[in-house]
């Protein structure tokens, strides 16, 4: 028996994962993220990590207990939260994803 189709549209977060000056990735999430958006089955959502700007290791906690201290860890929680499905436009930086 086939399964209805959801009411609620699923959320996918598109990512920046690049933030480098001169980076090409920001219009390759924003086609894809237009692109995404003409189906109705998702809502799509597209977040810099450049904007976001979170640095690295200003917590004083591990993030697994969640005990966030800064608005912008706050806010990568929430989105992370509020997301069904990612996708990571990301380059290749000598062999690997960069860290930022
Ligand atoms: C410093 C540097 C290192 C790179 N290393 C690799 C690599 O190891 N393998 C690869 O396939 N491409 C590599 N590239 C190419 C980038 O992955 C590619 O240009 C990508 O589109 C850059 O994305 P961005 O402009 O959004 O930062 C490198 C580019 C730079 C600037």
């Amino acid at each position: 028996m086939a399964s209805e189709p959801s009411a609620t549209p699923m959320t996918l977060t598109t990512v920046v994962a690049s933030t480098r000056p001169g980076r090409v990735g920001r219009s390759v999430a924003d086609w894809f993220t237009a692109r995404a958006a003409e189906y109705d089955g998702f809502e799509s959502h597209l977040v810099d990590l450049r904007e976001l700007a979170l640095p690295f290791y200003d917590e004083p906690h591990p993030p697994a207990l969640r005990q966030y201290t800064r608005s912008h860890t706050v806010e990568w929680s929430r989105i992370v939260d509020a997301s069904d499905a990612f996708v990571f436009v990301t380059p290749e930086y000598n062999g690997g994803f960069p860290a930022r």
